[in-house]
């Protein structure tokens, strides 16, 4: 067991909260003891640091510091009065003292007057034992209360229990402002507000209303910096204080967030962010911190399952039987149809060590190389993309670089939603002063938010991003933006000046562009001026960028435009892809790819598979094998018979969803590995129950490439890990395979891929976490990429010509649908679905511009049915501008609406990655 006890120093480092450069010592004696901290550090802060407690209600390290409670007062020498700890700052030779009888009395004082106006129900509360208003009248000796508690009093105030995961009870409350703080500083909601003053002051949601009412977004801040019971998730309210700790890690989103399992035996009580988390540093969004309960919902299959045809019902078997079973079936298949003839789909919301072992089955016992991942249908443009540009698959910094941005620039991407924690660290930035520039053709929250305000919006018309970026550059080389000095040390000069020859060209303009992309010339004009003339900028992408028929020419026109503007190497720059699946990256990282072996590295070069084959003692073959679309596709012609599919949900999440299930049914052996008979598991002959996160042990690594450990709090509920099912079922089928445990399966992978060199469950363990690579050299791993040369050597620009998509809107189909997420759904929705989650987004809904609404009499609530060439589905209409006239919007969470029957079957030119961002369509009302 991991304890996770941390000792809060009171305010934030003054690097956070101070101009005063740290990297000043400043010495100074508390209690007699001379301490040395940095210049900006507050006097709370150096006494703690040296071991020295000092009293406090309102002061938090994770919040620059207030000095509302006066319980933290201490003496210096020289100084009237009793300064505040919290928001006094260290000076050369200061003189403190921090328990004198005078700042004792001072202190009991203050205690008393909160005392008098609170619930003396400890015994009974909730936070018994984790109070710091109980710990501070121990720790400032308080015997008595002089003022009793029958004066004036907010004891009789109503709860508000209105949120699903936690209750605020003002009558509690100490009106120390460090959740309204938590919610302004850490979340940037500005939800909470203390409303009127002095004895009347309280806490307000909103505009006076329920939490659930107001703007807050359930991301829990407010709940872990309150000091008292006022904020309180209800699960510790129902099942009491936790009595153990397992650090892990989030399985939603590519942000990674580290988290403190707390638990009470095998029950998990409640999710805290981990302020030692690399990627989150104790924040969290609703999902992480509060939407776990599916890890234990009834629905969840423990039991595997077989059944001959999948109009059969399910008959549950041994893990003995289902193995052999399985075996002979893939088997067989490949005696009558050939080895090519089965594959397999590794899972990106499994841990590294499992997605590991599923294309070593299918590389060393199906001998063949049909195994792909789910990143073919999100992120493989970001794959090709980068490497072909800069040499490495992978975004380029780590999260914490924005804080150094002058410029950020959004593109397809709405983190706020679907990256929120990430979110949080930006909108800080932003609220500092940094500059926005967004490119979606909605208005996602970030462009105009609490104290935000992007400086452009190019609301781009979808399926133009490439006749957007290419305008963007053509800008910075005809207006001499250019970075010379950049390119000439760090790019490839031969592939320099014919991309240079090729941007310049007048109908790369942003007039020539202007026709088709809808976005004005001048605001992009003064877009890429921006952009380019900012000390840092950094760039961050979603799928709005990579889910198109030009997805991979995108992202090589993003990394093009970082390179000629000089734009990457260090702190505040950067290409960033924001990796959708919480191990998306570690999925491609794995070897998931048909063409490539763990480490990115082609099947086809003999020395690599050479290497491969020595230690896994098998001849692997050196084809590519096949991708997903080409599986289906062969299926639908008959010349594919069997496929694994490890935690994806094909039969809702691919495109067009019809051929999808076609290419399910005509198979004759379909095995699912899941959590939960998902829609895919309709088409299926064989169940394997697989672990929800809570019981694996492994790894994730996140977008911006941090190697994450994610530690079982509770054994695993099918008796074995999804890891152990795998090696069975290759041993089964004649290539044995076996592994002590999790940990031996990344030595296995760190000896075989040398990005991994240095990595092993005991160096994260003392470590925390790593982005990788991570070397003998580089023991810690590598924060920023490219900072001194590119990994590929010289940067390569590569030739972006802007080729319209096929799917263009028509006469029968005027409109363009684009797809997204919502903040409190996950994806396919599968786990979020299954918790209290569902109060926010019941169901998805069809954005509609008004003008597109009113000519066709649809009003906001209405019915429509939504047609593309495709199919057509049916869901609720929500009038908004957020969307441009023209342009459509869904999200596709619920398996009832079924965005993907109406998506089509085009995709990337370079890695069949579905062009899900663009479908024309109709819409018209229904009854
Ligand atoms: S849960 Fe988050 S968004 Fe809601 S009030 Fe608290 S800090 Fe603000
Ligand atoms: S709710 Fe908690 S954090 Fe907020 S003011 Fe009251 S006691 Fe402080
Ligand atoms: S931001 Fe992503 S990783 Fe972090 S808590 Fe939310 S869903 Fe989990
Ligand atoms: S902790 Fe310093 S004034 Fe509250």
């Amino acid at each position: 067991m991991i304890t996770t006890m941390r000792k809060d120093l009171g305010t934030p480092p003054p690097a956070v909260t101070s101009a005063v450069t740290s990297a000043v010592p400043v010495r100074l004696e508390i209690d007699g003891v001379s301490v040395t901290v940095p210049a900006g550090t507050s006097v709370m802060r150096a006494a703690r640091a040296a071991d020295i407690n000092v009293a406090k209600l309102c002061a938090t390290d994770s919040l620059a510091s207030f000095g509302s409670c006066r319980l933290c007062v201490v003496e210096i020498a020289g100084r009237k009065g009793l300064p505040a700890s919290c928001t006094t700052l260290v000076e050369e030779g200061m003189v403190v003292r921090t328990q004198t009888e005078r700042v004792a009395r001072v202190r009991r004082n203050v205690m008393e007057l909160y005392i008098s106006d609170h619930p003396l129900d400890c015994l009974t509360c909730a936070a018994n034992g984790d109070c710091e208003l109980q710990d501070m009248a121990g720790a400032v000796g308080l015997r008595e209360v002089r003022y009793g508690l029958d004066g004036a009093n907010h004891l009789v105030m109503a709860k508000d229990e209105s949120n699903p995961y936690f209750t605020f009870d003002p009558s509690k409350c100490i009106v120390c402002s460090r959740c309204v703080r938590a919610c302004e500083e850490i979340q940037g909601t500005f939800a909470l507000s203390i409303t009127d003053r002095g004895f009347g002051a309280k806490v307000s949601a909103g505009m006076n209303e329920s939490f659930m009412a107001s703007e807050c977004v359930s991301c829990g801040a407010c709940v872990q910096a309150c000091p008292t019971a006022t904020l309180t998730e209800k699960t510790v309210i129902a099942a009491g204080q936790p009595d153990r700790t397992v650090k892990t890690t989030c399985a939603y989103c590519g942000v990674g967030c580290s988290f403190n399992a707390e638990l009470k035996g095998n029950e998990v009580v409640r999710m805290v962010p981990a302020m030692e988390g690399g990627a989150n540093e104790g924040h969290s969004c609703v999902k992480g911190r509060f939407a776990w309960g599916y890890a234990s919902h009834r629905d969840r299959v423990l039991k595997p399952m077989v059944r001959e045809r999948i109009t059969d019902d399910w008959r549950e078997v041994s893990w003995d039987e289902v193995i052999a079973y399985t075996a002979s079936r893939f088997l067989d298949i490949q005696k009558r149809h050939g080895v090519g003839a089965i594959g397999g789909i590794s899972s990106s919301r499994c841990t590294n060590e499992e997605v590991y072992v599923v294309q070593k089955m299918v590389r060393a016992a199906f001998h063949n190389n049909n195994i792909d991942t789910c990143a073919r249908v999100c992120h493989s443009p970001t794959g090709y993309g980068l490497k072909q540009t800069f040499g490495t698959s992978a975004g380029t910094q780590d999260f914490k670089s924005v804080a150094h941005a002058d410029v950020i620039v959004v593109i397809g991407a709405n983190p706020t939603d679907a990256h929120p924690v990430f979110a949080s660290r930006m909108k800080r930035r932003l609220r500092q002063g940094a500059k926005l520039i967004v490119i979606d053709p909605r208005r996602i929250d970030l462009v105009r938010s609490p104290h935000i305000e992007a400086t452009h919006h190019l609301s781009l018309r979808p399926g133009t991003n490439v006749a957007v970026i290419n305008a963007l550059a053509h800008v910075i080389v005809t207006e001499g933006l250019v970075r010379e000095d950049f390119v000439t040390e760090r790019c490839d000069a031969l592939s320099f000046a014919q991309w240079r020859e090729f941007i310049a060209r007048p109908e790369q303009s942003p007039e020539a562009t202007e026709a088709h992309s809808g976005v004005p010339a001048g605001e992009l004009r003064a877009a890429a001026r921006l952009y380019a003339t900012a000390q840092n900028a950094a760039i961050y992408y979603g799928l709005g960028v990579t889910e198109h028929s030009q997805g991979s020419t995108m992202v090589m026109g993003i990394a093009n435009l970082a390179m000629v503007a000089g734009q990457l190497g260090r702190e505040g720059t950067g290409v960033n892809p924001l990796r959708g699946q919480n191990n998306v990256q570690g999925a491609c990282d794995m070897g998931s790819f048909p063409h490539e072996l763990p480490g990115y590295r082609h099947i086809s070069d003999t020395a690599t598979r050479h290497t491969f084959e020595a230690a896994w003692e098998v001849t692997l073959d050196a084809e590519p094998g096949l991708r997903i679309p080409n599986m289906l596709a062969s299926a639908n012609a008959g010349q594919f018979h069997g496929i694994f599919v490890h935690g994806e949900d094909l039969a809702h999440s691919d495109p067009d969803t019809t051929h999808v299930i076609a290419a399910l049914r005509a198979m004759e052996l379909v095995v699912v590995q899941d959590l939960f008979l998902n829609e895919t598991a309709k088409f299926a002959h064989v169940f394997l129950p697989g672990t929800a996160f809570l019981e694996k042990d492994g790894t994730f690594t996140n977008a911006e490439r941090r190697i994450n450990r994610v530690r079982p709090a509770m054994p695993s509920r099918t008796g074995l890990s999804e890891w152990e099912i795998v090696c069975k079922l290759s041993t089964a089928m004649g290539y044995p395979m076996s592994y002590v445990n999790a940990a031996e399966i990344m030595d296995e992978i760190a000896s075989l891929t040398p990005t991994f060199a240095g990595v092993s469950f005991a160096h994260l363990d003392r470590v925390g976490s790593v982005q990788w690579p991570c070397t003998a050299v580089k023991p810690l791993g590598t924060r920023i990429m490219h900072e001194d040369a590119f990994v590929r050597g010289k940067g390569r620009f590569l030739i972006t010509e802007y080729v319209p998509t096929d799917e263009k809107s028509t006469r029968r189909f005027p409109l363009l649908l684009t797809t997204g997420r919502v903040l409190s759904q996950y994806n396919v929705g599968t786990a979020t679905r299954r918790t209290a989650n569902v109060v926010w987004h019941e169901e998805d809904t069809l954005e509609i511009h008004p003008s597109d609404a009113e000519l066709r009499g649809i009003v906001n609530g209405d019915g429509v049915r939504m047609m593309s060439r495709k199919g057509a589905i049916t869901l609720h209409a929500c009038v908004t501008d957020r969307v441009p006239a023209g342009v459509v919007y869904t999200t596709f969470h619920y398996p009832d609406a079924a965005a993907n029957v109406i998506t089509t079957e085009f995709s990337d030119w370079a890695t069949n990655c579905p062009e899900y961002k663009v479908t024309a369509v109709e819409v018209r009302p229904v009854d």
